[in-house]
């Protein structure tokens, strides 16, 4: 299995604060938190809690419980593991999202975004980013927003059949911090901002439809910390 969270630059220190944080007192809230955000079977949050991270420190939120039953049956933990994910969507500004969604309403410190971001045209990627900066994030300074996606070199709207909007918005460099200099603007937050690109390794993603020749695209990896 691919798990790109542990090759994140900065993993290592959210892991270390994620383990070694101390609880002050009886209280369990107090966090840190790590949040998969679309997490599907959930396998980055199991790759954290395997690398010694209390379970209670980390939720997956997803839309499609599905994926989190068929995660279930494939790692044989729902009585250890059920209680930390969350089955919502995170666009819809519903009554029930709004109950689905208060485990993890305002107490995340550390959300990982792999693949998500990315199934979304500019706007939506606009509302995405905004929502987990306002619905998620604690916002307190050192918060991060850490992920890799598909990106691409010649930055635009592709065509995309299997996505809702039609189009997924690719980014390089450039497009990606512009749009985190809107995200910032727009929830009166500042975001440090670091973004690359490198060529896609993953056989998974070389295979999938959207990379077949499309030699663009590349992996574009980001680090957002909250200032
Ligand atoms: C391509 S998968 C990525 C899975 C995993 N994070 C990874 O890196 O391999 C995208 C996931 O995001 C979930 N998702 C899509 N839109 C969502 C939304 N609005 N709210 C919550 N989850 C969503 C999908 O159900 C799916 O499991």
């Amino acid at each position: 299995m691919h798990l790109a969270v542990t090759a994140s630059p900065v993993y290592p220190i959210i892991l270390a604060h994620l383990k070694t944080a101390t609880i002050s007192g009886d209280d369990q809230d107090a966090g840190p938190f790590l949040l998969d955000l679309g997490c599907c079977m959930g396998q980055t949050m199991r790759a954290v809690i395997h690398d010694g991270v209390p379970t209670s420190r980390v939720y997956g939120l997803d839309v499609n419980d599905e994926f989190i039953e068929v995660g279930y049956d494939l790692f044989q933990d729902r009585d250890r593991i059920a209680s930390q994910f969350v089955i919502g969507d995170i666009l819809s500004p519903s009554a029930s999202t709004d109950f689905a969604l208060s485990k993890v309403r305002n107490r995340m410190d550390y959300i990982w975004a792999g693949s998500v971001i990315h199934l979304f045209d500019y706007e939506g990627q606009v509302r995405l980013s905004k929502r987990i900066v306002e619905i998620l994030l604690r916002g307190k300074k050192g918060n991060v927003i850490f992920g890799r996606q598909v990106g691409h070199i010649n930055p635009g709207e592709m065509a995309h059949n299997a996505v809702v909007s039609a189009t997924m918005y690719r980014h390089d460099e450039r497009t990606w911090r512009e749009l985190w200099d809107k995200v910032g603007h727009e929830t009166g937050t500042k975001w440090k901002v670091e973004v690359w690109m490198k060529p896609i390794e993953s056989k998974d993603w070389k295979s999938a439809s959207w990379a077949i020749g499309a030699e663009g695209a590349r992996e574009l990896g980001f680090v957002m910390t909250l200032e």
